[in-house]
């Protein structure tokens, strides 16, 4: 039997106490922490006491764990607790600090509730808009959602609850996501679906990484060795216990071996007698199930010493003041057109309106599935905005109703006339809850056809009207831009009403920005011909192109970009300044407000590499800062653009490396509205590549002096090689007047086929040796 010896991770927690009592279990103790003892709970064994983990992420979903009270999909009623903006809101803020405070009030609430773990943050990449569960993801972009998880987990686990990272990885789709692969290529794997994860368990160091139901390039999550061993814990060292999403475990003695520690829910003990049988035939490495664990030991050390830090009571008025503070900034002004040369928003107090719309009353605030939340309170939109509105008349008319029940065009009329009786109309659309939802992915990303008649009506006879959008998913706004004004509210939690009357009444400066972008059309997405895979397969043919890295690089019109949000006021940016050095590049500038009000500004930065010698994206988002300026006042931001960020993951060297050269900074407002750019210098990676009898002629020509030491062996062609392309660089190399240049086509060829081509005037072993001598 191994002992959880002086090496285990419990040490490096500052609790080798633990590990020291736990030393002595026996293989099926051992086992038996590797599994749940119900749906939300683990086994106390020996000294390790049970822990509490719990659904998350964006409010505390602790359902009773007896009496069969327990399901994870939402259904059974959950204790009440504050419901904060989902991911696809809170990630529209783009702020960290104000997630890490998301992530403290979470924390404070579930350690009054008794919880160990809270199930998130999640981290998936939104591929494409139909993924029944973008709305629980921050978004298309690895780079921010990376930087907003971090802050997350650093906010939760401050307060002694642990995190769970998930789900680790590539699930990007619900359509049959117990089944399905992830089929991905290296580069867009661990340069857009692995960094989220890589930078989280590297910056923040979640207690627990949850590894998901699909399988990746044809191995399961939960039985992945290369993912959940080499990767999470060898290249990235992670040090915290991997948990099974919940009933991801098909083969448990297998997910042991992988380097699974933790099954969930608990399966009655059969899973662990496996274990413990496998073991006793040799199937299995008892070092592997000690290991494993080890890591639970840990775990539960961590949430012993989690339970005993001190953190102030959880108050519900509290967190709701705090949850709408937190969705007023994740609202996202898309647009605001003057009519009669003034802006429909912000819209002024004593002013009759129209409030229209069946969402105006039913909020809709977050998604279905097991991160459902039972709100503390819910504000009502309507009701919100009748309290800031003054003495005004405010007309409220459903205009359709969210189930598509009842005559619409009764409905409709009766909304048009408020529109037409009031100066100014506020019309609530969006998806309701039954139209998106974990489990299943939409097949359009459409609004119900009667709200688009509505919307069309209503313009027609009021021209000053404001669209507020309630959804989880990207839609495809086109038809929307009929208004002149647009708020996009994705999902904002509880507290939604009144952060939207306060964006409406310009309480709050609209500061959101959007993660992701809107396309024109369903048919422009990267993902479109390969969403949502078949016979148990998705191909990500997309590669690294995803979200604005693919209409980018194809030049594709989008409604609005990613990173697009307005302002009631409006920033200038100059002034530039780029400084490269060991950690990356420092980027700063000056950002002024120039309009009339006080607000705050995302500054973006893209980096682009020109003349990059491998595919990329024409630029990524690299870094952003916020800043809040007086009127008039200006500042200046300044990030550090990791050089970690600015490598690519190399195929042939299977690690990442920096490219050297000059590279483009692009201070933007958006993806699509650079406002400064400047260049800058970075030395390179090394890069050697080992020659082989499978290099090419042009690949060993590119050494210096390769061409003599060749040319000495056999004729070759002028200029087949040296510029490392295998393109060529002396002009025609002969072949004149067969219509091809030898040079050209010579220079693809892998050197072990000169020994044919040269009718036995070189060998093998000449290769070989002329080679090794090359390379010393
Ligand atoms: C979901 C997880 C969730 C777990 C527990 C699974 O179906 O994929 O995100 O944490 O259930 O409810």
């Amino acid at each position: 039997m191994t002992a959880l010896g002086p090496t285990d991770p419990a040490d490096s927690n500052g609790s080798s106490d633990l590990a020291a009592a736990s030393a002595d279990l026996s293989l099926a103790e051992r086992a038996a922490l590797g599994s749940g003892a119900g749906f939300w709970t683990t086994k106390a064994v020996g000294p390790v006491p049970a822990l509490t983990l719990t659904d998350g992420p964006h409010g505390v979903r602790l359902q009773d764990d007896r009496a069969g009270k327990s399901d994870h999909l939402g259904l059974a009623a959950s204790r009440p607790a504050t419901c904060f903006p989902p991911a696809v809101g809170l990630g529209q803020s783009w702020d960290a600090e104000l997630v890490a405070e998301v992530g403290r009030a979470l924390g404070t609430e579930g350690r009054a509730l008794g919880v160990d773990v809270l199930l998130g943050p999640g981290v998936n990449i939104k591929r494409d808009p139909r993924c029944g569960r973008n709305f629980e993801y921050y978004s298309e972009d690895p780079r921010l959602t990376g930087t907003l998880a971090t802050a997350w987990v650093r906010g939760l686990q401050g307060t002694g609850v642990g995190a769970s990272l998930k789900h680790f990885a590539a699930n990007n789709t619900e359509h049959d996501r117990m089944r399905s692969s992830s089929d991905v290529a290296a580069r867009p794997l661990r340069e857009v679906y692995l960094r989220a994860f890589q930078q989280v368990v590297q910056q923040a160091q979640p207690w627990t990484v949850m590894c998901a139901y699909n399988r990746i390039n044809g191995t399961y999550a939960a039985e992945n060795r290369w993912l959940l061993t080499e990767v999470l814990r060898g290249e990235w060292g992670f040090d915290g216990a991997v948990v099974s999403d919940w009933g991801a475990v098909q083969d448990r003695v297998a997910s042991v071996a992988a380097g699974l520690d933790l099954e969930m829910p608990g399966t009655g003990g059969t899973t662990d007698a496996q274990v413990v049988a496998a073991v006793e035939a040799g199937a299995l490495d008892a070092d592997a199930v000690a290991s494993a664990a080890a890591r639970t030991v840990s775990l539960a050390a961590r949430a012993r010493a989690g339970r005993a830090l001190p953190v102030g009571p959880s108050d519900p008025d509290a967190h709701h003041a705090l949850a709408r503070r937190v969705a007023a900034h994740c609202v996202v002004l898309l647009k605001n057109d003057p009519v009669d040369g003034t802006p429909v928003l912000p819209l002024t107090a004593g002013r009759p309106l129209a409030v229209l719309g069946a969402f105006a009353t039913e909020p809709r605030y977050q998604g279905g599935g097991s991160s459902h939340v039972n709100p503390t309170r819910l504000d009502v939109p309507l009701a919100e905005i009748r309290a800031l509105a003054g003495a005004a008349e405010v007309v409220h008319a459903p205009g359709f109703t969210t189930d598509g029940t009842g005559d619409a065009a009764a409905l409709r009329a009766e909304a048009v006339a408020v529109a037409a009786a009031a100066d100014t109309a506020v019309l609530f659309l969006g998806l309701a809850a039954h139209q998106e939802s974990e489990g299943f992915d939409r097949e359009h990303i459409e609004l119900p056809p009667e709200q688009l008649e509505l919307l069309a009506e209503v313009v027609r006879v009021q021209p000053r009207t404001a669209v507020v959008l309630s959804h989880g998913g990207v839609l495809r706004l086109a038809p929307v831009t009929a208004a002149p004004a647009l708020l996009d509210g994705a999902l904002l939690g509880q507290a939604a009403g009144g952060a939207l009357a306060d964006v409406l009444f310009g309480r709050v400066n609209p500061s959101g920005r959007l993660t992701e972008t809107v396309p024109v059309r369903l048919q422009d997405t990267p993902a479109y011909l390969d969403f949502p895979g078949e016979h148990g397969h998705v191909a990500y043919g997309e590669g690294l192109f995803v979200g604005y890295r693919w209409y980018d690089a194809r030049d594709i019109a989008v409604t609005f970009p990613f990173g697009h949000g307005l302002s009631y006021t409006e920033f200038g940016y100059h002034g530039l300044e780029l400084a490269a050095d060991a950690e990356g590049i420092r980027a700063s500038v000056t950002v002024t407000n120039t309009g009339g009000r006080a607000g705050r500004e995302v500054v973006q930065f893209y980096v682009a590499k020109p003349g990059s010698a491998v595919v990329r994206p024409p630029r990524e988002l690299k870094g952003h800062a916020t800043i809040t300026l007086e009127p008039g006042a200006s500042g200046r931001v300044e990030v550090l653009l990791p050089r970690a960020d600015l490598a690519y993951w190399d195929t042939r060297a299977g690690r990442w490396i920096v490219e050297g050269g000059e590279y483009e900074v692009l201070a933007a407002a958006s993806s699509r509205d650079p406002r400064a750019t400047a260049r800058v210098e970075l030395a390179g990676d090394e890069l050697e590549l080992p020659l082989t009898l499978d290099s090419t002629l042009g690949e060993v020509l590119a050494l210096p002096g390769a061409a003599e030491t060749l040319g000495a062996l056999l004729p070759l062609p002028q200029g087949a090689g040296g510029d490392g392309t295998g393109s060529g660089t002396g002009g025609h190399g002969g072949g004149d007047g067969l219509g091809v240049d030898l040079a050209r086509m010579m220079a693809s060829v892998p050197v072990r086929r000169l020994v044919s081509f040269a009718g036995g005037a070189v060998t093998t072993a000449d290769l070989e040796r002329l080679l090794a001598h090359l390379q010393s």
